[in-house]
């Protein structure tokens, strides 16, 4: 049995493992002061003040052994959750910095070879073991900044072997590390060099080779792809959506990041558990987005490396959208695995409330990855995966920003930060 004492202040985030929080409930944090978590098994087994979590170990604990951590003047909150990754992957960009400050263009530099392109030589060289080691060095990042979970996605394989190649590493990781891997098939990520100049046939690869394969050995959750203008077009993203949905993998989209191109409008008309990026969706979209429980997964950390301006979450929540947020960890795009920051930027770039911003990252999160039955929030019966803070209350988590507050990470009820 663990007991937690004396928290400043918990976050419980409760209430809302059926449905994600939209509008005015993203406000809403289930806030304890002064409060005492007790966990057994793994599990909250009670969650309420410090005098009645006390009680609750003298009488429940009988010959067990208990470990008491002290919170005091620490935020507790549940495990932070990052619904959007591509962390397998070999090597990295940094190169590309100087090139984009010159001027360069993402989509430019994808074009002439490099990008996404460049780490999927990187990536299909690499064993997988190399992938292993890599990887795991990310994940203990994460885990270092309070993040417990995480959605991980393949795509830079673009062939099939190179692309289970990729999904296995999660799977073996997510059983060797504490940190939580839900994995995502991104086959379509973009368009590889030995298929140049004919998507449509890569495409055909995707749904009728690469996406049975992916199911029948169980290696994914979710289905992804970059609708982009000059990636895949809103045509052949439905097709590969469709084919995943038909294979049991559930749609997930790379939507209007670069330009409006119907990305959103497509989430919503397939019913995919969530739309990502969503810079420049249009106001249709968003309400599509809205009528259809379309979780927005917004990346301000993206468009703050990418030199662009952020997604209009306010209009998003307005709309009824429910947001969430993530690093987008990739190695072009948004190389950090704080999010933190990104909940930082959320707050300052996209003037997201440090309340929304919470809600953002624990149990909306875990509804764009399929999890909140059983994380994202601090409630009897949810597996106990919590951080503590250095901070006296959640609101400081937004104020004291770009360093690392994180003091204690709790995964499955095990310490595994202290
Ligand atoms: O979400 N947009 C497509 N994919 C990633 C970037 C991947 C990369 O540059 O390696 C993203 O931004
Ligand atoms: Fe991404």
């Amino acid at each position: 049995m663990i007991h937690i004492h004396g928290a400043a202040q918990i976050a419980t985030l409760g209430g809302a493992s059926t449905k994600p929080k939209t509008g005015k409930e993203m406000e809403e944090l289930g806030l304890i002061e002064d409060g005492g978590i007790v966990i057994d098994d793994g599990i909250f087994v009670f969650v309420g003040s410090s005098g009645e979590a006390n009680r609750y170990v003298k009488e429940h604990s009988g010959d067990k052994s208990v470990t008491v951590l002290s919170a005091a003047g620490k935020t507790v909150t549940p495990g932070l959750i990052d619904p959007h990754t591509h962390i397998v992957f070999a090597g990295s960009r940094e190169f590309e910095l100087n090139l984009r400050l010159q001027g360069a263009k993402y989509l430019d530099i994808l074009q002439a070879g490099g990008g996404i392109l460049y780490t999927t030589e990187r990536t299909r060289e690499a064993t997988e073991e190399q992938l292993m080691a890599e990887t795991v060095r990310r994940l203990d990042r994460f885990l270092s900044h309070g993040v417990t979970t995480i959605e991980a996605k393949s795509g830079y394989g673009l062939r099939l072997n190179d692309e289970l190649k990729q999904l296995r590493v999660a799977r073996r990781l997510d059983a060797a590390h504490p940190v939580e891997l839900v994995s995502t098939f991104m086959g379509a990520h973009a368009v590889p060099a030995e298929y140049k100049g004919d998507a449509d046939a890569f495409v055909r690869t995707v749904t009728e080779e690469m996406i049975p394969a992916v199911a029948r050995e169980g290696l994914a959750e979710f289905c992804d792809v970059f609708c982009e203008e000059g990636v895949f077009t809103v045509e052949q993203s439905r097709d590969i959506l469709e084919a995943g949905k038909r294979w049991g993998l559930k749609p997930k989209i790379h939507a209007d990041e670069l330009v409006s191109c119907g990305g959103a409008e497509l989430a919503a008309q397939l019913g995919a558990v969530s739309a990502d990026h969503l810079l420049h969706a249009s106001k249709d979209g968003i309400r599509q987005m809205a009528e259809q429980g379309v979780i927005a997964v917004l990346l301000p950390g993206t468009a703050f490396f990418l030199m662009a301006p952020p997604a209009d979450a306010r209009a998003m929540i307005t709309a009824g959208v429910p947001v969430a947020l993530s690093t987008d960890r990739n190695p072009g795009s948004s190389p950090t695995e704080s999010l933190p920051f990104i909940m930082n930027l959320a707050c300052l770039t996209m003037r997201m409330t440090p309340a929304e911003v919470l809600t953002a990252c624990t149990i909306n999160a875990a509804h764009a990855i399929g999890r909140a039955a059983s994380i994202g929030s601090i409630e009897v019966g949810k597996q106990a995966d919590l951080v503590m803070f250095d901070a006296p209350n959640y609101l400081y988590l937004q104020y004291h920003y770009a360093v690392n507050l994180t003091d204690t990470v709790l995964k499955k009820g095990d310490v595994v930060i202290r």
